[in-house]
């Protein structure tokens, strides 16, 4: 079992790593000062799955827990769900003390993240994710949110879970490309960050595609160390900080949404393709050598993720970029890499260039 304490003062909380740690979810609780009942947010195919068996943990250590299902589908990320959710949470919590487990992938933590955020000006939450993209990525950190018709995580807040248990076990039901959904974003800061974890990955490529518990804990273990420092440095996302974390999402995004968010494309595949668009554009800045460029191109390869984004309209992809958040105004402004571990922000990319990058991972 890992610990990564996210240091934000009173705010502050462990992650905790392991197969099996749901298990020991009694002892974690008190030390996180969790008190009352647990009301378990997931969906249904989770709760088939899992529901069962963190139910009985929590029921083993005295602890009344009861579910509020969501539909499994981003659109549960919405208002109309979170106005159900609050209305159901105030029929059971009735005058009881409670805490809310958020028990799922991103969707479900974003959601039930936001709702415990707001209901009476927010109850403790714990996150227990139940992906590897949410295990090392959007259960820490206290991004919440829900999606409005404008975009994705337009209304939501800064609010902290008390503990995350991230239990690898839970990964053995996962799809295929669900796993490599998260592992796309384990390379990704790999790159950004930590030149040996960027090795042990290449090192150890199929012990981690068949889930091995020692390879996946030290990959969950470290990325997610990796995001909480940058949470650490920059809780509210204000001092560009945990901007590096967005290598590969412009143009990641960009294509997301010229495939209409359909399941095309999902997330960690498209950024998969960005981060390849992104170094294409570093390698003809002069910042990244061809090698090291390839070297990432061939890792992600054979991880099985795609590095070209086959049949969108280059087009496209060109218009929805320019909506990235990073930009300033007419000014772009790219998270690029000059070697692993090392990220450079620039900013003022010429059209032509960003355009060659979006041809050359678009063209069949
Ligand atoms: N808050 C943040 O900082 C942050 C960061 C990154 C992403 N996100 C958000 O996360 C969401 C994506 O999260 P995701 O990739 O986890 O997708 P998801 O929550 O939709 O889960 C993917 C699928 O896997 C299923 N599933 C989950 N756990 C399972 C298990 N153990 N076994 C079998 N099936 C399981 C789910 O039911 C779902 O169908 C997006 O809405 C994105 O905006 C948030
Ligand atoms: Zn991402």
């Amino acid at each position: 079992m890992k610990k990564i304490h996210v240091g934000l003062k009173k705010r502050g909380y462990d992650v905790v790593i392991g197969n099996g740690v749901v298990a020991s979810m009694g002892r974690f609780l008190k030390k996180a000062g969790c008190e009352g009942s647990a009301i378990i947010i997931t969906n249904p195919a989770i709760k088939r799955y899992w529901g069962i068996k963190v139910a009985s943990v929590l029921k083993k250590s005295g602890i009344e827990a009861s579910f509020l299902e969501i539909p499994d589908t981003e659109k549960s990320k919405s208002i109309a769900t979170s106005l159900k959710l609050l209305n159901r949470l105030t029929l059971k919590a009735k005058s009881k003390k409670i805490f809310i487990v958020a028990l799922g992938g991103g969707v479900v933590g974003d959601v039930a993240g936001f709702v415990a955020s707001i209901y009476k000006r927010g109850v403790p939450y714990i996150q227990v994710p139940t992906t590897l993209l949410a295990q090392v990525d959007s259960a820490i950190g206290g991004k919440v949110a829900i999606d409005l018709k404008a975009g994705k995580n337009l209304a939501g807040a800064f609010y902290q879970p008390r503990l995350v248990l991230s239990d690898t076990a839970f990964l053995s039901t996962l799809p295929k490309r669900q796993i490599l959904n998260g592992l796309s974003e384990i390379i990704k800061s790999a790159v950004i960050k930590d030149p040996a974890l960027f090795k042990f990955i290449e090192n150890n490529l199929k012990r981690i595609l068949r889930l091995d518990k020692a390879a996946t804990a030290r990959i969950i273990s470290r990325t997610s160390a990796i995001k909480a420092r940058l949470v650490e440095k920059d809780e509210y996302d204000r001092l560009g900080i945990r901007i590096a974390l967005n290598y590969g999402h412009t143009i990641g995004h960009a294509i997301e949404a010229a495939s209409g968010f359909s399941k095309k494309y999902m997330h960690g595949e498209a950024i998969s393709v960005g981060m390849t668009a992104a170094n294409f554009i570093a390698v003809k800045l002069g910042l990244l050598s061809k090698a090291i460029s390839r070297r990432i191109t061939r890792l992600l390869e054979n991880a099985g993720l795609p590095t070209k984004a086959r049949g969108i309209d280059p087009k496209k992809v060109y218009a929805a970029h320019l909506h990235d958040k990073k930009f300033i105004g007419a000014k772009n402004r790219f998270v690029l890499i000059s070697g692993i571990g090392r990220v450079t922000i620039e900013e003022r990319i010429p059209a032509k260039l960003i355009k060659e990058a979006i041809a050359a991972v678009c063209a069949s």
